[in-house]
């Protein structure tokens, strides 16, 4: 029976209305309540002026960053951050990712910088109003200058060094933060800076990268059980994990080798961080971005390829395979760990926003199948809120929900921002969503 309106008349025109409104809010793919809905940032690809940092000095070196990019004031975002919490507020994010810049609190060795430690708990209030999760990254990438000139994670005191870092951001912000990462991506950082030399320091020696792999591992654990020992007694439940990227292996070839080669790639990458660091991880945060095949080249030569070289699949701008069953898989590799698990980072650099709808429509169903079928995963954060600094590959490629323009500051909401909000506001997937947006 037509329902009746307000006026108590019933009209056709009016159901239908009704019906269509009642069919577009059906979630398809309903996620567990309280699911973690935001967006993730890291300091120096958004703050601006970050200038006691390593990569501030080497971005001013030539032939460092693509097309000669600095940082400089990047999104302005330490000066916006209101504005830009604001926004993803008003997109239903329940929770935001953030890292805290650690050559801001500590500009010279051993010196506590007051205002950047008051600004963080402005940051993390202005979050904490607009009731919203908090993630903190404790370190992204970026080291003190003063720290690098010692040797960076070379230094025979490094991890004693960040360790009474991670002891004050415990002590300032213990009280906001739900969620706390000690470090992203480190095998990123130990390949991208240490073994084929694109990132500060630049070195290309496996020896070097194996040593600094360790001291990150050891640099977590250390981390974590500060975090412990500090905040368990304030009674709050204290989770600590990592951000680590994983990959989605395959293998098109079926000799043993090929099959051997695919165990190793697998088990260097997405294993044996976490087989180090042990007992250490109260969750596991997955960075998503990167279906990878293992092709021969040659006799024994085996390469890891993520672009798509044969053209059949998507790819991003900056030509990243697009394979969203990928997140799948490594959902569910993950699971063997028991832990609850959060996407910490899962996004793409386009100028196609329609692209971008599509990706997130398309990662999130499949993190969708993986709930359903027993997977704990708790949250989802997309790269990034804004367009920012992609390192070395500069301002060129755009990652953010929300545009930036570099000349003018201002912020444009696009439309992938509007149905990735469309999920987070029903905590899920609608029928609607799905309509309007292929699958990729
Ligand atoms: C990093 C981000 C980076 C993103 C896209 C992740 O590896 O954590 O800092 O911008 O991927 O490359």
């Amino acid at each position: 029976m037509p329902k009746r309106s307000a006026g108590g008349r019933s009209t056709k025109k009016n159901t239908t209305i009704k019906r269509k409104s009642k069919k577009a809010e059906a979630v398809r793919y309903a996620f567990p309540k309280g699911f973690l809905w935001g967006a993730a940032t890291s300091a120096h690809q958004v703050e601006g002026n970050n200038i006691h940092s390593d990569w501030w000095q080497w971005e001013q070196k030539k032939n460092t960053v693509k097309n000669g990019d600095r940082s400089g004031m990047a999104t302005d975002h330490y000066s916006k951050f209101k504005e830009d919490f604001d926004i993803a507020q008003k997109l239903s994010h329940n929770a935001h990712r953030l890292s805290i810049e650690w050559s801001r609190i500590e500009p010279e060795e051993g010196k506590w910088d007051t205002d950047a430690i008051a600004h963080y708990h402005a940051v993390f209030q202005v979050l904490k109003e607009r009731n919203m999760s908090i993630m903190l990254t404790l370190y992204h990438f970026t080291l003190p200058q003063w720290m690098a000139d010692k040797g960076g994670w070379e230094y025979s005191a490094a991890i004693d060094r960040f360790n009474r870092f991670v002891q004050l951001c415990a002590t300032e912000y213990g009280e906001y933060v739900d969620y706390w990462i000690t470090i992203n991506e480190p095998l990123v950082f130990v390949r991208q800076a240490y073994g084929i030399g694109e990132w500060p320091p630049q070195y290309h020696n496996p020896f070097k990268a194996w040593r600094v792999a360790r001291t990150l591992a050891k640099a977590h654990i250390a981390a974590y059980k500060t975090l412990h020992a500090q905040l368990d007694r304030t009674g709050r439940q204290v989770m600590v994990g990592i951000a680590k990227n994983q990959k989605s292996f395959s293998t098109s070839v079926k000799k043993l080798a090929d099959f051997i080669a695919l165990r190793i790639a697998d088990y260097t990458w997405n294993d044996w961080f976490y087989k180090k660091t042990k007992h250490a991880h109260d969750f596991i945060g997955v960075n998503y971005y990167f279906h990878q095949r293992l092709e021969r080249r040659g006799l024994f030569f085996m390469q890891a390829v993520s672009v798509d070289e044969k053209g059949d699949r998507p790819v991003s701008s900056m030509r990243w395979e697009i394979f969203a069953p990928g997140l799948l898989d490594v959902l569910f590799d993950l699971q063997r760990y028991n832990k609850p698990i959060f996407i910490t980072e899962n996004g793409l650099a386009t100028e196609n926003d329609a692209m971008r709808s599509q990706y997130i429509v398309s990662h999130v169903k499949e993190m969708y199948h993986a709930v359903h079928a027993g997977v704990d995963v708790r949250g989802y954060f997309h790269w990034s809120l804004l367009d920012n600094f992609e390192w070395s590959e500069g301002f060129t490629p755009r990652f953010g929900l929300v545009g930036v323009s570099y000349k003018t500051g201002r912020r444009t909401i696009h439309n992938s921002a509007r149905v990735y909000a469309g999920i987070a506001a029903s905590n899920g997937i609608t029928d609607d969503i799905l309509q309007t947006t292929p699958i990729i």
